[in-house]
């Protein structure tokens, strides 16, 4: 079975200053072994709010570490500095609008200021074959996982789209779907 390699990504000024602990990382990082049943392995940035270095992050993950999956937190908002999206956009080949319009539903239904996340998801092909599909999280630990397990269980499928490796999930957690073979 191929190894998947899942990025981790930490857009946070103060973060990436030590100022303070990162603890979106983390967690995020503990969302994926909780959901994800196949083998795998994270890689992990913790980098500051600098849309050129996002860029050059998301880039190295996808292209030169394999990495199937990259998922981002912190950076959504309205802020002057936030510029996770405008990154992801500029490295993406293609948006993926549903993972953002369902993780903003979910997250309406807790707290009213999910309006104000502009979280997006693109693919990024890499090379001849290959990608990645890049999500982006707001930054709080809660939203994390509130909005990580919406859309997970269409997660593996889209990476068998992209020719990536077959992603197993906990099924008592969330559950991959994959439509049946016409
Ligand atoms: N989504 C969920 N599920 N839970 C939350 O607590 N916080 C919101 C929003 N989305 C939140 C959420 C808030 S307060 C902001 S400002 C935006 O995400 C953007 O956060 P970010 O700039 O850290 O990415």
């Amino acid at each position: 079975m191929t190894l998947a390699k899942f990025g981790v990504v930490t857009v946070s000024d103060r973060a990436s200053r030590g100022e303070y602990e990162d603890r979106g990382g983390p967690a995020l990082a503990a969302c994926l072994a909780e959901f994800v049943a196949s083998p795998f392995e994270v890689v992990a940035a913790v980098i500051p709010d600098e849309q050129d270095v996002i860029e050059a992050t998301l880039k190295r993950l996808v292209d030169d570490d394999g990495c199937c999956l990259v998922v981002t937190t912190g950076g959504t908002g309205p802020a002057r500095r936030d510029v996770t999206v405008e990154a992801t956009l500029a490295v993406g080949h293609r948006r993926m609008p549903g993972f953002g319009e369902l993780m903003r539903q979910v997250s309406l239904e807790k707290v009213p200021t999910a309006i104000l996340s502009r979280q997006e998801a693109t693919i990024r092909y890499a090379g001849d074959r290959g990608g990645a599909l890049i999500i982006n999280l707001p930054g709080s630990p809660k939203a994390i996982r509130e909005c990580l397990i919406a859309v997970f269980p269409a997660v593996p499928y889209c990476v068998d789209l992209i020719e990536g490796p077959y992603i197993e999930t906990h099924d008592e957690v969330v559950t991959a779907f994959r439509p049946k073979k016409k």
